[in-house]
């Protein structure tokens, strides 16, 4: 068993980490206070394979699957969370057509957005289903070749400007959470519509918004997998994208450290760099060997769920090494930018340094896909059950 990367990988993550410090950096700042969404970037990522990296090559991806998935998403997240959103985001979006979907579906929908030709989001939230995501209400009822599809939903990611949505709606309200169905949905529909766009405390320039289904027929054609399979479906796509989240967090927290570390170094107060003193290299210490056991259960739960989609690991098992990454590494990029801004005391809570964008962009790890208390209740059951 190596605990090293790939030759392959390193080189990606090299690769990433220049285009990212060259290209995205230095549109970090202005991504969150425009709160815009960064066309240039998706298309940067397009053009350079990113978007594909989680999707097979028969499929138009590239193929190097989940672990590469969470390079690319760590290194753009070091200098730039929201940007690292459009890679997660993608990835989030197709993962409900690539484990639910038939072949015709998979093969009409997932290359234009493997090459980000097409972006996609995920549309499971609504204003009372979050944690409980069983309890979604958006109601979906056949009408001969099409579902008519009726609701609303909340905090969708890439709300009104992707082309491709995954709704879940339920066709049979009396089976409860066996009554969802999961249906992709395109942005011309008619009756589907983005509602009001989120003001957000972190991950601005990410776009996040209400969606509107106002009769809104459905091809049955686009069913994923049978009526009744829509929460296993949400299930199994949230176990191979909370990972992903793990590593943004992971590359929050990196980057945040980064910076800590330049300035205890050049900040001179009592004669001496504060750098020299021990409270701060305790301090110091402490992030970056959260943000090293952070990076390897992420990394250890990719590869992890990599290998196990050619047989080997139970469900439960998949879902607690996915939950345990996300729930650990999310708590430490909190700790970790929040100490961070300490480490920089007057300077770290001002917006002209990076340090408190990274602490507000930190927040939402913990909570999206899932929050963290959801992912004690996942990772407990596999134990209990
Ligand atoms: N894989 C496959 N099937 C699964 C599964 C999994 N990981 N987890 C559960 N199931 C199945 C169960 O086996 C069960 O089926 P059976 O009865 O046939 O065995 C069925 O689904 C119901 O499971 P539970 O009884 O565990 O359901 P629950 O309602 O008690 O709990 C939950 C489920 C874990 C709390 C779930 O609702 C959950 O994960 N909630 C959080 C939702 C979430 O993460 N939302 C994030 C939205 S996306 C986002 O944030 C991104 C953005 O764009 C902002």
């Amino acid at each position: 068993m190596s605990y090293r990367l790939s030759e392959d990988l390193e080189m990606l993550r090299r690769t990433v980490a220049k285009m990212a410090e060259d290209r995205v950096a230095p549109r970090a700042a202005e991504i969150d206070e425009q709160d815009a969404y960064p066309w240039d970037l998706k298309e940067l990522f397009a053009e350079q394979g990113l978007l594909g990296a989680g999707v097979p090559e028969e499929y138009g991806g590239t193929g190097i699957g989940l672990p590469a998935v969470c390079l690319i998403v760590e290194e753009i997240a070091r200098v730039s969370a929201s940007a690292s959103l459009i890679v997660a985001a993608q990835e989030l979006g197709l993962m409900p057509i690539l484990v639910g979907g038939s072949e015709e579906q998979k093969r009409k929908y997932l290359p234009a957005l493997a090459s980000g030709e097409q972006i996609c989001a995920f549309g499971l939230t609504e204003p009372n289903a979050g944690s409980d995501a069983g309890s979604v209400k958006t109601r979906a009822v056949r009408q001969g070749d099409v579902y008519i599809l009726n609701g609303q939903k909340c905090f969708i990611t890439n709300g009104g400007i992707a082309d491709v949505y995954t709704i879940f709606a339920s066709t049979d309200p009396g089976k409860g959470l066996k009554g969802l169905s999961a249906f992709i949905v395109e942005k011309d529909y008619p009756g589907f519509s983005a509602g009001k766009k989120e003001k957000k405390m972190g991950i601005r320039g990410s776009q996040t918004t209400e969606l509107i289904l106002d009769n809104c027929p459905v091809p049955a054609a686009n069913l994923l997998g049978k009526e009744g399979d829509g929460f296993k479906i949400a299930m199994m796509t949230l176990d191979r994208t909370r990972p992903v989240i793990g590593a943004q967090a992971v590359g929050i927290a990196q980057g945040a450290l980064d910076y800590a570390v330049n300035y205890a170094q050049e900040r001179v107060q009592f004669g001496k760099p504060i750098a020299s003193f021990q409270g701060i290299q305790f301090m110091l210490a402490d992030m970056v060997t959260r943000i090293e056991a952070a990076r390897q259960l992420v990394y250890k739960a990719a590869f992890f769920i990599e290998e196990a989609a050619h047989g080997g690991a139970s469900p439960a098992e998949i879902s607690r090494f996915s939950s345990m990454a996300k729930l650990f590494a999310s708590d430490v990029a909190m700790q970790v930018t929040v100490d961070a801004v300490q480490v920089l005391g007057g300077y770290g809570y001002m917006r002209e340094y990076p340090l408190e964008r990274m602490m507000r962009d930190a927040k939402i790890t913990q909570i999206y896909e899932g929050t963290n208390q959801i992912q004690r209740l996942v990772i407990a059951r596999t134990l209990l059950d």
